[in-house]
C-alpha cells in the first residue's frame, strides 16, 4: 500500500512546523517515532464510563483491539465519545443518544484517523456511534461488549426481563424488599450487558447482521475470554479495512438493512431496533420506510426462544451456534451476497454455521413461534405508524376494543395508577400521552407501563397499553408504541379521552380511536400543548429538531453524512 493516501498522513506526514507540532505532541506519550509514521492511524472509539456499568470493562477491550492493530502493522489511538448509560442516565439516555452521535462524527473527522473501531455495548452506545461513523463514512468496524452471564437467583436463571416480574410481585405482596435485594447482585453477576435479547443485545445483533462486526460478535459473553479474541481479531482487520479502503457504505447497504430487518424478526428483537436502524438508514442515505419493517418481517417466523419472547439467554444463544446459526436458519430469505467488514460474503460467513442447540435456535421448518418478531400498526390513532411486539404480548388481546383511561403525562400516571377509584378493569386499554420524542422529551422507555395493583391482585398480568413513548427491550405484554405524531406534536392521541373505545386488530396491523371525524376535529380546536418546553441549551435544541419516532428521531439536520473531509485547515 502506498502509505501516503492514508488520510492520516495531512497530519503525521507534513514537514514543517505543522508537521512538527502534530508529531512532537504525540511523542510526549513516550510514542517513538516510527511507531505512528506512515501507519494506519486506528482510532478506538470508546464508550468506557463508570457510570455506563454495562461497558466499564472496555477500557480492557480496548488493549485487545490495540494489540490486533498493532500486530497488523496499525497504531492505535483511543479516544473516548460521551457514553449513555442506560440505568443511570436521567430523564433518558435516548435525549442524548443524538449529541452522543454528534461527538462521534465531529471526533473522528476533526482527528488524524483512516479507520474507526466502535465499542459498543449499552442500548444507545451503538446506535449512537455507528450513526455518528456513517455521516463520516471511514473504514469502519464494531466489538461489542458482549451479554452478562445469565444471572441465578434461588436455583433459578434470571435476567433483566425480570426486572418488571419482581417489581410486580414487590407489589402484590408476594416478595419482600430484602429479597429484592438479593437478586440484584445475583442478576448483574458480571461484567457486560443485558443478558436478554433486549435492546443491547438487540443492537449488537443488528451490527453483526448488517455486517459491521466480524461473526459471533453479538453473543459471546462479556466474560468470556473469546470476547477479547474477536475484540483482537477486530483490531487486526481494520487495518486491512484500511487498506481495502471497505468504507461504511460499501456495507451498509439497503440489502443489508434488509438482512437485518428479517434477522430482527427472528430473534425477537427489542422495539428500540426500528427507531435506531431508521436512523442509521438516514445518516447513510439508504432509504427505508417503517412499513418495510413489518412486510419484511411478516415472512419470518420467531427461531430464537430468547427471553423476553421466550426462555432463554444471550449465553444460551452463544453456545447454541450464535447469530451465524440464526442466519444459517434463515439462509433462503437473506441477502447472502452482502459484503461484511471481514471481507466475505454474509453467506461466505454462514453457510457451515453449526445449531448445537435447537431448542434455542429453531428452523424455519419448526421454528419456535409462527408470530412475527414485529408489527406496525396504522390507523387513524396513528397516522404515521406505531409498533408493537407480537411476539411478547398476549394472544387473547391481539383482536379487542376496549375502553380508554387516558393519562396526560408520566406524573399524572404515577400519581393515578394505584387509586382504587380508577374505573379500570381487564379489558381497559391504557394511554400515555407526552412521552415522545418532544414531549417528555427523549421518548423514554415508559410505555409497558405497570399495571394498576387492583389488577394485578385480581390475578391479571396484562392488559392492552399505548403510548408515544418507547418501552425496554426487556419488556413484555401488549404494548403500542412509538405511536407518529406523538401527542405534543398534535396527533390524535392528543384527543384520546376518557371513557373513548379503542380498536386493536393486529392481525389487520389496525389501531382505531372509535370516535367520529367531526368530534376529533371540535377536540382538535380546543387543544393545547401541555408539555414542557426548554428554553436553553442542547435539550431546546432536541426539542425544535428532533424529528419524529416513524422517521428514527434523530435531529433533522443530523440526516445524511458530511464525508471525512477536513474542510479547514488553519495551520
Ligand atoms: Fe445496559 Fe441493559 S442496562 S444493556
Amino acid at each position: 500500500m502506498d502509505n501516503s493516501n492514508l488520510r492520516s498522513q495531512d497530519w503525521f506526514g507534513r514537514t514543517g512546523k505543522d508537521g512538527f507540532i502534530y508529531r512532537a505532541w504525540m511523542k510526549n506519550q513516550g510514542i517513538p517515532d516510527e511507531e505512528f509514521r506512515g501507519k494506519p492511524v486506528i482510532g478506538i472509539c470508546n464508550t468506557w464510563s463508570e457510570l455506563t456499568p454495562c461497558n466499564a470493562h472496555f477500557r480492557e477491550l480496548a488493549e485487545s483491539v490495540k494489540k490486533g492493530v498493532i500486530a497488523a502493522g496499525g497504531f492505535p489511538v483511543e479516544f473516548p465519545v460521551m457514553s449513555l448509560g442506560e440505568t443511570l442516565i436521567k430523564p433518558t439516555a435516548m435525549l442524548y443518544r443524538n449529541l452522543a452521535s454528534m461527538d462521534v462524527e465531529e471526533s473522528i473527522r476533526a482527528n488524524p484517523m483512516d479507520g474507526v473501531v466502535l465499542l459498543c455495548g449499552c442500548d444507545k452506545t451503538t446506535p449512537s456511534l455507528v450513526m455518528g461513523a456513517c455521516s463520516v463514512n471511514l473504514p469502519t468496524i464494531v466489538v461489542s461488549g458482549g451479554p452478562m452471564l445469565t444471572g441465578k437467583y434461588q436455583g433459578r436463571n434470571i435476567s433483566t426481563s425480570d426486572v418488571w416480574r419482581f417489581n410486580d410481585a414487590v407489589r402484590s405482596g408476594q416478595m419482600t424488599q430484602e429479597q429484592l435485594t438479593v437478586a440484584e447482585a445475583c442478576m448483574c453477576r458480571s461484567r457486560g450487558h443485558c443478558a436478554v435479547m433486549g435492546t443491547a443485545s438487540t443492537m449488537a445483533c443488528m451490527v453483526e447482521s448488517l455486517g459491521l462486526s466480524l461473526p459471533e460478535n453479538a453473543a459471546i459473553p462479556a466474560a468470556d475470554s473469546r470476547r477479547k479474541v474477536l475484540a483482537q481479531y477486530s483490531g487486526k482487520r481494520i487495518v486491512e479495512m484500511v487498506k481495502e479502503n471497505l468504507r461504511l457504505s460499501d456495507i451498509l447497504t439497503r440489502e443489508a438493512f434488509e438482512n437485518a430487518i428479517m434477522v430482527n424478526a427472528a430473534i425477537g428483537g427489542s422495539t428500540n431496533f426500528v427507531i435506531h436502524l431508521m436512523a442509521i438508514a438516514r445518516r447513510i442515505s439508504v432509504a427505508l420506510e417503517l412499513e418495510e419493517f413489518d412486510g419484511l418481517s411478516a415472512k419470518i417466523p420467531l427461531l430464537a426462544n430468547l427471553q423476553p419472547s421466550g426462555e432463554y439467554f444471550m449465553e444460551d444463544l452463544y453456545y447454541s451456534g450464535g447469530l451465524p446459526a440464526v442466519m444459517k436458519a434463515l439462509e433462503k430469505e437473506l441477502h447472502g451476497s452482502c459484503i461484511t467488514a471481514n471481507g466475505k460474503t454474509q453467506h461466505q460467513n454462514f453457510q457451515d454455521a453449526p445449531c448445537y442447540n435447537s431448542e434455542v435456535i429453531a428452523n424455519t421448518d419448526k421454528p419456535f413461534k409462527n408470530i412475527t418478531g414485529l408489527a406496525v400498526l396504522k390507523g387513524n390513532l396513528c397516522p404515521n405508524g406505531a409498533v408493537m411486539k407480537p411476539s411478547a404480548a398476549s394472544e387473547h388481546l391481539m383482536k379487542h376494543t376496549g375502553k380508554a383511561v387516558v393519562f396526560e403525562n408520566i406524573e399524572d400516571y404515577h400519581t393515578r395508577i394505584d387509586d382504587p377509584a380508577l374505573p379500570v378493569d381487564e379489558h381497559s386499554i391504557l394511554v400515555l400521552k407526552n412521552v415522545g420524542p418532544i414531549g417528555y422529551p427523549g421518548m423514554p422507555e415508559v410505555g409497558n407501563m405497570a399495571l394498576p395493583k387492583k389488577l394485578l391482585d385480581k390475578g391479571i398480568t396484562d392488559i392492552i397499553r399505548i403510548s408515544d413513548g418507547r418501552m425496554s427491550g426487556t419488556g413484555f405484554g401488549t404494548v403500542i408504541l412509538h405511536v407518529s405524531p406523538e401527542a405534543a406534536a398534535g396527533g390524535p392521541l392528543a384527543l384520546v379521552r376518557d371513557g373513548d373505545l379503542i380498536a386493536l386488530d393486529v392481525v389487520q396491523r389496525s389501531l382505531a380511536l372509535l370516535v367520529p371525524d367531526d368530534e376529533l376535529a371540535e377536540r382538535k380546536k380546543k387543544w393545547k400543548p401541555s408539555h414542557p418546553m426548554a428554553t436553553r441549551g442542547y435539550v431546546q435544541l432536541y426539542q425544535q429538531h428532533v424529528e419524529q419516532a416513524h422517521l428514527g428521531a434523530d435531529l433533522d439536520f443530523l440526516s445524511g453524512g458530511s464525508g471525512s473531509k477536513v474542510t479547514r485547515d488553519s495551520h
